[in-house]
């Protein structure tokens, strides 16, 4: 299949549009990473994101919407937490899980009897949703288990050949997926750190529980309560190994493990005295500049020819949260305590 690579001119956003409402499943750009969309109410198109993608069955998309009418139909309830917070951050990075409705094939959310719902801010991603008519499964736009891409031509060099269309939006601003927060139970559950932080929920909610996986490995035969949790994920080729320690007992023990294909991962301003090379992703108190640049760094690494990337722990905290639970999967939860 050749896959069209699209501009976000209005000419060029009416073919995708055409392209979602005929049930072919298209790239398209919002403001945490990219997403491989198809409407979410087509079986058939839901079911090309899962092949394209090379996706678990069992792990659940997340529909995608631009209006409230849409959201109505999809869920049996609205709680008012929920309501609380999408009008404090929807549109935005952030998604809601509802009891879902009968609207939406039950291959959307893996069989479960609830479903991920997000309001997208990025001007592309809505006028798609509103000019196809449809709400829009979406995943991140890698292939199963790799970093999730922030530009069309990351997106491109997993996707190019599997799906008719691209659309770039330019580079994402927030870098990191949407934070995924269950409304399912009485408190408010974190199953996936972003943008909105567990703290800004319980700003809003009162309270927000921040689910073991997000830190944690799932133990053997544990249920995960979001299917993604217990999956490989974020991992560039390299091996990523975290070092939890001081920056400079960090560069000593890089600098003790030097050799051909280690690299590290380092905050900017803080190599001074690395004997590895480098690629650098922010200032270490910028956490917004990190998740920005993580899956980017990530992929770069691999191009650079890195074997072995060894990073720092950032912050479990805010959006340091998010970082990290990104670097400890991409690590597959490899943390050398220094
Ligand atoms: O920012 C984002 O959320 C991006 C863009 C494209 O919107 N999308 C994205 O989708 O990251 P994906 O499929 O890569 O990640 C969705 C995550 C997975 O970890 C999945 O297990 C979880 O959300 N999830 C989806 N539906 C769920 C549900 N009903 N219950 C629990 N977890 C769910
Ligand atoms: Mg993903």
């Amino acid at each position: 299949m050749e896959t069209l690579h699209l501009t976000d001119s209005p000419a060029d956003l009416a073919v995708a549009a055409k392209l979602l409402a005929e049930g072919e499943p298209v790239a398209i750009p919002t403001e945490t990473v990219y997403g491989l969309a198809a409407d979410a109410r087509n079986e058939q198109a839901v079911a090309r994101i899962f092949a394209a993608k090379g996706r678990p069955q069992d792990n659940p998309l997340i529909v995608h919407i631009a209006a409230w009418e849409q959201l109505l139909p999809l869920v049996t309830e609205i709680p008012a937490h929920a309501k609380a917070l999408a009008e404090k951050y929807w549109p935005g990075p952030l998604t809601m899980i509802f009891k879902r409705s009968e609207a939406i094939p039950a291959s959307v959310s893996g069989g479960l009897d609830t479903l991920a719902i997000r309001w997208p801010s990025h001007p592309v991603a809505q006028a798609l949703i509103r000019e196809s008519g449809c709400p829009l499964a979406a995943p991140s736009a890698n292939l199963s288990g790799s970093p999730s891409p922030t530009t069309a031509a990351r997106t491109a060099a997993d996707m190019d050949g599997r799906i008719a269309a691209i659309v770039d939006g330019g580079p994402c601003e927030v870098g990191v997926e949407s934070t995924v927060v269950s409304l399912v139970g009485d408190v408010p559950q974190l199953l996936r750190p972003g943008y909105v932080t567990a703290e800004q929920i319980a700003e809003v909610c009162g309270d927000c529980r921040v689910n073991e996986a997000v830190t944690k490995p799932l133990k053997a035969g544990e249920a995960a309560a979001s299917p993604g949790m217990k999956y490989k994920h974020y991992a560039p080729s390299a091996r990523v190994i975290l070092l939890d320690g001081s920056p400079d007992a960090s560069i000593d023990y890089v600098n003790a493990h030097a050799g051909v294909g280690v690299w590290a991962l380092a905050y900017d301003g803080e190599t001074e005295g690395l004997q590895v090379p480098f690629i650098t992703y922010g200032a270490r108190n910028d956490e917004a500049a990190q998740a920005h640049a993580i899956f980017e760094a990530l992929r770069r690494a691999d191009e650079l020819g890195a074997q072995i990337l060894y990073t720092s722990c950032p912050r479990a905290g805010g959006l340091g949260l998010a970082v990290y639970n990104r670097l400890l999967r991409a690590a597959a939860f490899e943390v050398i305590e220094l």
